[in-house]
């Protein structure tokens, strides 16, 4: 995607991390330069949603800073006579879940998840996917199967399968699909020690009737913020 500006003063990497702090704070022509980054999320944001046939945009410039979402740009620096040009982006964010485990308890946990991804068209099949999922899972220091993915799409379930050989073996009942070795060995789980017994509490597994409950309240609101965005 080319724009009329430089790419290349709004983004420095060859993956840049935008996260809740504008990059921009201390730069004489940080309003210019949070402008020119604005329109490129937004466009970003609707070729997205374009591409997986959605009515409206997951991502924009706003929801991204209300939310915290981290996002990972992939640029090209020599394109467009220099100015730059942005191959596509990934972005995650923490969320709220209650995630099925294998004996059927919803568990209450707050994964990092992948949120939107998207590569231009030009770019797709080149590796440009892979290159920003490396980066984030390094920077995020988590590995593959620890991410919870929002309504991946068929290219991404096979991107995942290719890459990481990940398969969605349990059933969930959000839209968020997670991976054989999600619940092994994860660095944000903690030992229940007042119980005294081995049992993994930074997820609290529910009993049936409360999670029951809870899912019905999220679907609900998921609904709301659903309706929000395609209304933008
Ligand atoms: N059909 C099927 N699988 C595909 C396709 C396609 N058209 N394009 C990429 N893939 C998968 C395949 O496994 C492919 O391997 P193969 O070519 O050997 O079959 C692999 O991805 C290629 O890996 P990369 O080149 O690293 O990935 P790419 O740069 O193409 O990026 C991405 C992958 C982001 C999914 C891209 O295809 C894309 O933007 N698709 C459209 C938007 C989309 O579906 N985004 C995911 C939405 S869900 C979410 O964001 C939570």
């Amino acid at each position: 995607m080319e724009f009329d500006f430089n790419i290349n003063h709004i983004f420095p990497d060859e993956v840049t991390l935008i996260g809740e702090k504008s990059p921009f704070r201390n730069k004489t022509n940080s309003r210019l330069l949070e402008r020119n980054l604005q329109i490129v999320i937004d466009t970003l944001g609707k070729r997205s949603a374009k591409a997986q046939q959605l009515t409206g945009s997951i991502t924009t410039f706003l929801k991204s800073q209300l939310n915290n979402h981290r996002l990972f740009i992939l640029k090209d620096d020599c394109a467009n006579n220099g100015l730059g040009c942005v191959i596509g982006f990934l972005k995650v964010g923490k969320k709220r879940l209650f995630v099925l485990d294998r004996d059927g308890n919803h568990n209450e946990m707050n994964p990092l998840c992948v949120l939107d991804f998207y590569v231009h068209e030009s770019q797709q099949r080149k590796g440009c996917g892979l290159c920003l999922f490396k980066h984030m899972l390094s920077m995020e220091a988590t590995k593959a199967s620890h991410l919870a993915i929002d309504r991946p799409s068929h290219k991404f379930i096979s991107f995942l399968k290719k890459h990481f050989n990940l398969w969605a073996t349990i059933p969930q009942v959000n839209n968020f699909v997670i991976f054989d070795g999600f619940f092994k060995n994860r660095s944000d789980m903690v030992r229940n020690s007042s119980s005294g017994s081995d049992k993994i509490s930074q997820f609290r597994p529910l009993s049936r009737a409360v999670s029951d409950g809870i899912i019905k309240r999220n679907r609900q609101s998921d609904h709301t913020v659903m309706s929000t965005a395609l209304k933008d």
